[in-house]
């Protein structure tokens, strides 16, 4: 196990589409799971691509607080987080036109946080690490997650997808954007990936 260093913007590694991994089942990959489990914990993140640790390959992981889903508009009652999740080979289709703008935060981009406008419901898939078909439907903070991670599989990072820069701020005066956002994020929601 060894805690992998995370690439800042900046890195070309950041800005170039990945690859597909070629076999689920490399034991390479498998070792690269276990270094980025404990590269997310260790940042404290809610996800990881690995083209964040360098590793240019379609693989990303995630997760979602119960509590994160639970201060989710329009979540169903008593509907819980999302387990620790590992997709390879992502793919997501949007469903339906509407956006939703959320405060995002990003290892690779440290200090800053942003109001991203995302899909408020996609599908997506992918492969879990024994090589079995994960397909899913999100919507809220899950999606958005997703979308994240999936679009540094695409060298995309978040203020890419913004609309509004002056809603790029410092973590320090984050605070200033209480209820700022249209979805009603706030403050204490924010997660990084
Ligand atoms: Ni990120």
């Amino acid at each position: 196990m060894a805690i992998l260093k995370i690439a800042r913007m900046g890195h070309p590694v950041l800005a170039r589409p990945a690859p597909p991994v070629a076999d689920p089942g490399d034991p390479e990959i498998a070792r690269l799971i276990v270094d980025m489990i404990e590269t997310l914990e260790d940042a404290g993140g809610v996800g990881l691509a690995a083209t964040q640790v360098h590793v240019p390959t379609r693989l990303v992981m995630f997760f979602v607080p119960a509590a994160r889903a639970a201060a989710e508009d329009g979540a169903a009652e008593g509907e819980g987080g999302v387990p620790f999740t590992v997709l390879i080979n992502p793919e997501i289709e949007p469903l339906g036109e509407t956006m939703v703008a959320g405060w995002e935060g990003c290892l690779s981009v440290p200090g800053l946080r942003g109001l991203v406008p995302r899909h408020d419901h996609i599908r997506y898939r992918g492969l879990a690490p024994d090589g079995s078909l994960i397909e899913r439907e999100a919507r809220g903070f899950h999606a958005r997650v997703v979308q994240h991670e999936c679009d540094h599989l695409d060298g995309v990072l978040y203020p890419q997808r913004m609309t509004d820069l002056s809603r790029l701020v410092f973590e320090s005066e984050f605070r200033h954007q209480t209820a700022a956002a249209p979805d009603g994020d706030g403050a204490d929601d924010e997660e990084v990936a």
